[in-house]
């Protein structure tokens, strides 16, 4: 596996194959991998960026902490059969402010993570396409984890022409259910224990729906306030349509999606459920 840091020696090693890329922050965790093992099956050499976007980090967010653990994150790429970790320094991406931005449209970017971390899709937009531009793969692999995320990216991909295959990965949790998350090392040993009830609520939820609930803002309301009982500040918990995150229907398949803060670290998890019926 070759480490490079330069677009340079990116695109002399790659010139023009088309890989299959895992695009990441860093500080992997069994998720990433997951992404970087689907990525394996597809035949093409693999690429995993770690790049941490200053981007898409608002000015209070975590940027400067955000953890950065480059060596171990190669060592673990390495085991899953990464061919190139494209590692790039900031002034490397950004060697200018990044005047130039892809703004994706407010009716998808600026709903529920996009609402609560304002640009922040456009923060990630922009980075994706440009290490789109600079890997040129032919597919690339985002997980479920990050769901409008993944949406986002999959209509940028779409409306901008790029030759390009999204693949989605399935999201991966701890033995307790909990999403696997870089921000969960932020996590005390009391706020771990009780970070399983993110995902806990999306379930109950699945388990309200099947059961023949249909108050859809009933059900958020509730869910929403289990959290605050518990001691969390829930952003949001929504049910949506998983095609377009547009207000539930009985009739299409949904998403369960929450966001919200144990203590100074937050958290995001989604469910997804079949059409009620
Ligand atoms: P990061 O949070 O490092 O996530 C990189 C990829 O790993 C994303 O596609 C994310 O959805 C996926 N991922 C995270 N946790 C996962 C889990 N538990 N199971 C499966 N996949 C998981 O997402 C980003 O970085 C950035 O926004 C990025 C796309 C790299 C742009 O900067």
């Amino acid at each position: 596996m070759r480490v490079l840091h330069t677009l340079a020696e990116l695109r002399q090693a790659l010139a023009g194959t088309r890989c299959t890329f895992v695009p990441t922050m860093g500080n992997l965790h069994e998720g990433h991998l997951s992404l970087a093992r689907q990525a394996r099956t597809c035949g093409a050499p693999v690429v995993a960026s770690i790049f941490v976007n200053r981007l898409q980090f608002a000015p209070h967010e975590d940027f400067d902490t955000y953890p950065r653990t480059l060596e171990h994150d190669c060592t673990l790429l390495d085991g899953v059969g990464c061919d190139i970790v494209f590692a790039p320094a900031e002034r490397e991406l950004y060697p200018e402010p990044q005047g130039y931005k892809v703004l994706p449209p407010p009716e998808l970017a600026d709903i529920l993570e996009g609402h609560f971390r304002p640009g922040f899709f456009t923060g990630v937009c922009t980075v994706v396409l440009k290490l789109f531009n600079a890997v040129q793969p032919g597919a690339a692999v985002f997980g479920k984890k990050d769901y409008q995320q993944l949406m986002v990216i999959r209509r940028m991909v779409a409306q901008l022409a790029l030759p390009i295959e999204i693949i989605a990965g399935e999201t991966r949790r701890a033995d307790d259910g909990l999403a696997l998350s870089s921000r969960n090392g932020y996590l005390g040993n009391d706020e771990r224990a009780e970070a399983v009830w993110l995902s806990r609520v999306l379930l109950g939820l699945q388990q309200q729906v099947s059961a023949g609930a249909r108050d859809w803002a009933a059900l958020e309301r509730q869910a929403m306030e289990t959290l605050v009982a518990r001691g969390w500040k829930p952003d949001y918990v929504a049910l949506r349509r998983q095609a377009d995150l547009g207000e539930p229907r009985a009739d299409a398949p949904l998403v369960a999606l929450a966001a919200a803060r144990l203590g100074t670290t937050r958290l995001i998890d989604n469910l997804e459920l079949p059409a009620p019926g």
